[in-house]
């Protein structure tokens, strides 16, 4: 911090070297004690605190100016450095050695007193959002805010050293197909036309690669108007990249030299690169998910082999007719209590289990100490079977090993969940400071949406599918196209994800085709892109990694809120602001927008109890 009128040095620089100088400090008065006449105070800037003392007998008029200072009032104080009387230093300090003597004191500006207390934890979220600017007062946030900033700024610093050029593209521009709702706003210029807030730069950026830019970066903000969760924002920060004459490997090998720049500039850490590469059939085969934790085992195991002749008429005949049959073994977790187990089950029905329970076997021993397998399916398997399943799911005594049977999809949902609440319930995680990366590839390149009835693009339209897999796409075998996309994980967040893109305007209409997208609608919405791919453009790709996400692992919070400084609260709401709000009759008038709120309430309100408004 640089010297200036207010001050000499900062609140935690000062050390016993300085003892005997003068200094001037100022910042916010952090705690304010009264020993016997003594005013202790605890003075606080961004990077500290100094203890400041004001004592009657050195300085009267003073000492009684200090008793009227309170929590948070803004003040300058002038003094010399003291070392601190044997005994009440204080070694969680930096400058715990050290105290000011006062010799003036300026208050600069009084404070309330606060709605809650910056040193204790608060569970009341709405409070903390109303008051955002004290909540960042906390030391906590403001560690956090001054992470995200140092892990930004090794990110454009690796970034600019690695050739990349940093661009802003429009907020104000054209709907972006990446899978959300768009955020939509009324351009008055253009009656009755409106502009789409930007999910991701992604058109843009693959027009800068026809406009020869070669290596693009931006900390691009982005807005998607979709339920929120912990990791989910509706408008986040992407560190958003794209470069021309690139293959997959090329973008990795990049995005795990910025990661580890980011980790070691966040946490002091080295992180090994060369991540771990599963592919997408292999992540939902063994961890149901496409983004997965890989800080513990419970993996889903297929036991096709074990059941194909089961005594067990259900397991035989799913698999009979093209289904799969697995399972989990969740080791030492055969005490689980009866909450749990309706928890789990609660989960696994929400996941799409068509059955009330998970089929299970808990194996414990008696009290005549021979080990039991408890469950209402071990009778009906084979002594061959039974051997066959305790070999493959290394069972021993007290795991419990559950079941389920259905599709593959149905399969990996269900499982996917179950095994992140059993790790979840077992605690496998806690305290636990592995950082698994890993990336995901091969995904399939479209999935079949049955409520639109159509197919849709597992990345974007834009993802290029693998050469060798264009003949299925033009056979028709849409859901066995494997795209050039690749996903970037960390302990079961998905960080990034990106693709080599489609460069061709004939593979480009095709895509769109495919996906339902008419030659007029194409006209409408995607006659710039498709038109810029007939004057050559170039090989290229990209990915985007969630910033929001990085700085909360980085730091260790379980909530991107955590990092933002003004985020929404899960509403989707700004608290401070009262944003969003009710705008009047005349403003929409002049933006040719009608609204239909009140009907709409009014219909609400109206419809009978118990039924829904249209
Ligand atoms: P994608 O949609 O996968 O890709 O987004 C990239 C990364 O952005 C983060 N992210 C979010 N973070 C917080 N809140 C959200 N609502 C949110 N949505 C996404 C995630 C995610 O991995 N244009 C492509 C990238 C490309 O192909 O180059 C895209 O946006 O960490």
């Amino acid at each position: 911090m640089i010297p200036n009128a207010y001050r000499s040095l900062h609140c935690n620089a000062i050390r016993p070297e300085h003892i005997g100088q003068s200094v001037t400090l100022c910042g916010w008065v952090n705690s304010a004690r009264d020993h016997g006449g003594v005013i202790f105070i605890d003075l606080r800037d961004r990077e500290g605190l100094t203890q400041v003392v004001f004592r009657p007998e050195e300085n009267a008029a003073l000492a009684e100016q200090s008793h009227e200072l309170r929590d948070e009032d803004v003040i300058q104080v002038i003094g010399k450095v003291a070392a601190r009387l044997t005994g009440t230093e204080n070694s969680k300090l930096g400058t715990g050695e050290v105290e000011i003597v006062a010799t003036e004191l300026k208050v600069m500006n009084k404070s309330d007193v606060l709605p809650f207390h910056l040193d204790r934890e608060m569970s009341n979220e709405d409070l903390r959002m109303k008051y955002r600017y004290l909540d960042l007062r906390r030391e906590r946030m403001n560690r956090n805010i001054r992470t995200r900033h140092k892990i930004t700024t090794a990110a454009r610093n690796y970034l600019d050293a690695t050739g990349f050029i940093e661009v802003e593209t429009p907020i104000l521009s054209n709907p972006t197909p990446e899978g959300a709702r768009d955020f939509l706003v009324p351009a008055r210029l253009s009656p009755g036309k409106f502009f789409a807030l930007p999910q991701a730069p992604q058109q843009y950026k693959q027009l800068l690669m026809v406009a020869g830019l070669e290596r693009y970066f931006q900390i691009a903000r982005c807005f998607r108007d979709e339920d929120l969760r912990a990791d989910r924002q509706p408008e986040f920060t992407q560190i958003d990249i794209e470069a021309s004459f690139i293959e997959q490997n090329d973008i990795i090998q990049l995005v795990e030299g910025l990661l580890a720049s980011m980790f070691k500039a966040g946490q002091g850490v080295d992180i090994p690169t060369s991540f771990e590469r599963i592919t997408y059939q292999h992540a939902m085969d063994v961890y149901g998910s496409d983004k997965p934790d890989t800080r513990y085992g419970l993996q889903i195991v297929d036991m096709a082999d074990v059941f194909a002749n089961s005594g067990f008429k259900i397991f035989r005949t799913i698999l009979e007719g093209g289904g799969v049959v697995r399972a989990i073994n969740a080791k030492g977790f055969a005490g689980i209590t009866t909450g749990q187990m309706i928890r789990l089950n609660e989960l696994a029905i929400q996941a799409g289990m068509k059955v009330k329970q998970l089929a299970f076997i808990k194996v414990e021993r008696n009290a005549e100490g021979i080990l039991e397998y408890k469950s209402p399916l071990w009778k009906f398997f084979g002594e061959d079977e039974q051997k066959a399943l305790i070999a493959k799911l290394g069972v021993e005594e007290n795991d419990i090993v559950f079941f389920y049977a259905g599709t593959w999809d149905e399969a990996c949902n269900i499982l996917g969940k179950v095994r992140l609440e059993i790790a979840s319930m077992q605690k496998l995680t806690e305290g636990s400071t592995a950082l698994n990366f890993l990336w995901v590839v091969d995904f399939p390149l479209l999935a079949y949406s049955p409520e639109d009835q159509s197919w849709v693009a597992v990345h974007h339209p834009f993802t290029r599918p693998k050469a060798e897999d264009v003949p299925l796409l033009d056979a028709g075998e849409y859901g066995k196209v494997r795209a050039e996309a690749y996903d970037v994980v960390l302990n079961g967040y998905e960080l990034g994800g990106g693709s080599i893109r489609i460069h061709e305007s004939d593979l480009q209409a095709k895509m769109f085709s495919v996906l339902g997208v008419t030659p007029e609608e194409q006209q409408l919405k995607f006659s710039h892109i498709l038109e810029a791919f007939k004057f050559g453009a170039p090989p290229h790709g990209g990915l985007a990694l969630g910033l929001d996400r990085i700085a909360m692992l980085v730091s260790g919070e379980e909530s991107i809120r955590e990092v933002i400084a003004f985020p929404k609260n899960n509403k989707a709401c700004d608290l401070m602001t009262e944003s969003p709000t009710l705008v009047d009759f005349k403003s929409l008038r002049e933006l040719y927008v009608q609204s239909t709120w009140k009907e709409k309430k009014k219909e609400e309100t109206e419809a009978p109890q118990g039924t829904e408004a249209k």
